[in-house]
């Protein structure tokens, strides 16, 4: 019924992932394979594209009316997969979840204040919190049989009276960890007894893979529900990342109406109609593309963890529990890391994201966007084979 072998050429469509890597990676070759940045070349749920033909086919392009049917659509979606009870008031859209992440560090901290993050992080943590003129303070994560853990009494020991609020990654990216409801409840019981606000970035939640349950933040640790601003949105779950619509929310009426009163005043109270109407649809629609899409990722994933460990001897792919980013490390294989980065690049012509960006901990690493036709990845990965051939002999 949905055909992810189908190969889609977004070549020249204005597609980050494809037209920016020749300037963002060097790899000018009109072969080369885009695995960094985390959207899928999958078309979007059926539902998505009627609701979106719609609007185009009625041609009147006016301002979006929030008549409250997108907020009870996030609701609905978040009751029937992960069993979460949420006040539809409760929710702020934002135009994607960076930017909600800007607006909520304008609204709940001042300048120099320090936001916690647990690298390896996703990188745009790093950078709205450079660029909102706030600290980083890191919480490197270590590994224990194979999956991240936090060193919470490390972090308890780094606190300072700068220290305001905690970005918590949750599926986390890169490593694809889903966080066990005690995990959670251990990170919110420090930020409650130091005093820090817990910012849960759950926009992974829903791409689960081989059976992983997510927890959300909200359900593991209701008590601190007072000092908790979750972020969700569709675009990752429906590959719609470019309709750039996200989703805030909050039980504390004192912290809504401050990111409220940031959104309005960075005059982002009016929506962008066609992402509302595409994310609204996907949440209404896109539940059996979802069940579809999710064992055709974990089959990925299972294809590239195990060839890239056969091409590479010595590399480690992380066994993910969620997201559709494979996360390598090549320390093993003996080659400086510079090695390994020229190979993947030139002669496997394949742009992944270099570890380093994620920050400490992630220097050794590359990570491979497997949200891709099996086709594209099965070629990426021949590729890598031939990229590390002399390994072998
Ligand atoms: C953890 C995390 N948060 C946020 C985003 C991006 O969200 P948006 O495009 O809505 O700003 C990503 C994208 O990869 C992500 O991995």
């Amino acid at each position: 019924m949905f055909d992810f072998d189908r190969v889609i050429n977004r070549r020249g469509t204005h597609a980050s992932k494809w037209d920016n890597m020749a300037k963002l990676s060097g790899i000018t070759s009109p072969d080369g394979i885009p695995m960094w940045v985390a959207d899928m070349d999958f078309a979007a749920p059926p539902g998505v594209t009627e609701a979106l033909t719609a609007t185009v086919t009625r041609a009147v392009h006016g301002y979006y009316a929030d008549t409250g049917t997108w907020a009870g659509a996030l609701a609905e979606w978040m009751k029937r997969r992960h069993n979460l009870t949420i006040d539809p008031a409760w929710v702020s859209p934002t135009p994607g979840v960076v930017s909600g992440l800007g607006l909520i560090l304008q609204a709940v901290t001042e300048p120099g204040d320090e936001v916690v993050v647990f690298p390896p992080a996703y990188h745009a943590f790093r950078r709205i919190i450079v660029s909102n003129d706030r600290q980083i303070l890191d919480a490197e994560l270590v590994q224990r049989q194979g999956r991240y853990v936090m060193d919470l009494d490390a972090l308890a020991s780094k606190l300072t009276p700068r220290t305001k609020i905690v970005f918590f990654c949750s599926p986390h990216n890169p490593g694809g960890t889903v966080w066990s409801a005690e995990e959670i409840r251990a990170l919110a019981t420090l930020c409650a007894e130091r005093n820090l606000i817990l910012v849960s970035d759950e926009i992974h939640c829903d791409l689960l893979l081989n059976g992983a349950k997510h927890t959300p933040t909200l359900s593991a640790a209701p008590e601190i529900a007072d000092r908790l601003i979750t972020c969700v949105a569709a675009t990752k779950t429906f590959n719609l990342a470019g309709a750039h619509v996200g989703a805030c929310f909050t039980s504390n009426p004192v912290f809504k109406q401050k990111l409220d009163a940031r959104i309005a005043a960075s005059g982002l109270a009016s929506y962008n109609a066609f992402g509302m109407i595409a994310t609204e649809a996907a949440w209404r629609t896109g539940e059996a593309w979802l069940d579809a899409l999710l064992p055709y990722l974990a089959g990925n994933h299972d294809l590239l963890n195990t060839r890239i460990e056969r091409a590479a001897p010595g590399a480690r792919a992380m066994r993910l529990d969620a997201t559709y980013l494979g996360w390598v490390d090549f320390s093993g294989t003996g080659l400086p890391a510079g090695d390994v980065a020229a190979r993947v690049k030139e002669r496997a012509r394949i742009f992944a994201s270099p570890g380093e960006q994620f920050g400490p901990g992630g220097d050794s690493w590359l990570r491979f966007n497997f949200a891709t036709p099996r086709s594209i990845l099965q070629e990426a990965l021949d590729r890598l084979d031939d990229a590390f051939s002399d390994l072998r002999k």
